[in-house]
């Protein structure tokens, strides 16, 4: 299954949540993983370069691809592994086009505030466009660096109820220091030293929910 994390806006939490996702498919589910960093910026390798320095082995494999060669690194992996990962960048490029090609899910992470809303209706259309050429793909919107309660959040949810493209799934994951701490030294949140239960609860049930839509 080949799931990509993509949205045109940056800093959304497209890198995070693929890369807290590749960690608690090989710690919890023995997954064997590859994460493709179609980012230009490359964040998802920096982060692996760091996790490689300090455990020696990363878990996970990783394999930076760019522009439309995204297509086909992830066609002709995708025998050896379980779960593919994209982290696809956070620009309308060749490479968000190329990965919506193959992806099966696409998660869209966005923050419950206008400008992220506003944004994923411009998203509805290239998944729409996508459906074309790829008719199995599905896309999902994901709410990150959620508030930990309020109205916000429910308001975000909402506002995604007229979005033919793309559905809302209700697996919040809310502001919380422990995602940049841990990025920051190569370790997903669950592998903290002391984790942040809440993080690992909400990261866990978004992977649950996830894995139970491959299913489908
Ligand atoms: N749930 C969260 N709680 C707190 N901080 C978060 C959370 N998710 C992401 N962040 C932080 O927000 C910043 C942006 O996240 P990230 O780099 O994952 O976004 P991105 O969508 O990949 O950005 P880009 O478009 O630049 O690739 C990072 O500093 C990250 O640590
Ligand atoms: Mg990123």
């Amino acid at each position: 299954m080949i799931v990509a994390f993509i949205q045109t806006k940056g800093g959304v939490g497209k890198t995070t949540l693929a890369i807290n996702l590749a960690i608690e498919r090989i710690k919890r589910a023995g997954r064997n993983v590859l994460l493709i960093d179609a980012d230009e910026q490359g964040t998802a390798s920096d982060f692996t370069t760091i996790r490689r320095d300090r455990l020696g082995a990363t878990g996970y494999t990783l394999e930076p691809a760019l522009g439309a060669a995204v297509r086909n690194q992830a066609l002709s992996l995708a025998k050896h592994y379980d779960d593919i990962l994209i982290d696809a960048g956070g620009r309308d490029n060749a490479a968000l086009r190329a990965t919506l090609t193959v992806a099966d899910i696409a998660v869209v992470p966005f923050q419950p505030r206008s400008f992220d809303v506003w944004t994923l209706d411009k998203v509805g259309s290239l998944i729409a466009e996508a459906r074309e050429a790829n008719p199995k793909l599905r896309a999902y919107a994901v709410l990150n660096c959620a508030d930990s309660q309020g109205q916000d959040n429910l308001a975000a949810a909402d506002a995604l109820a007229e979005n033919q493209d793309i559905a809302y799934l209700d697996a919040p994951m809310v502001r919380r220091k422990a995602f940049p701490n841990c990025n920051a030294i190569g370790l997903g949140v669950l592998e903290a030293a002391q984790p942040d239960r809440k993080a690992c609860n909400e990261l866990i049930r978004l992977a649950e929910k996830l894995s139970g839509l491959k299913k489908k």
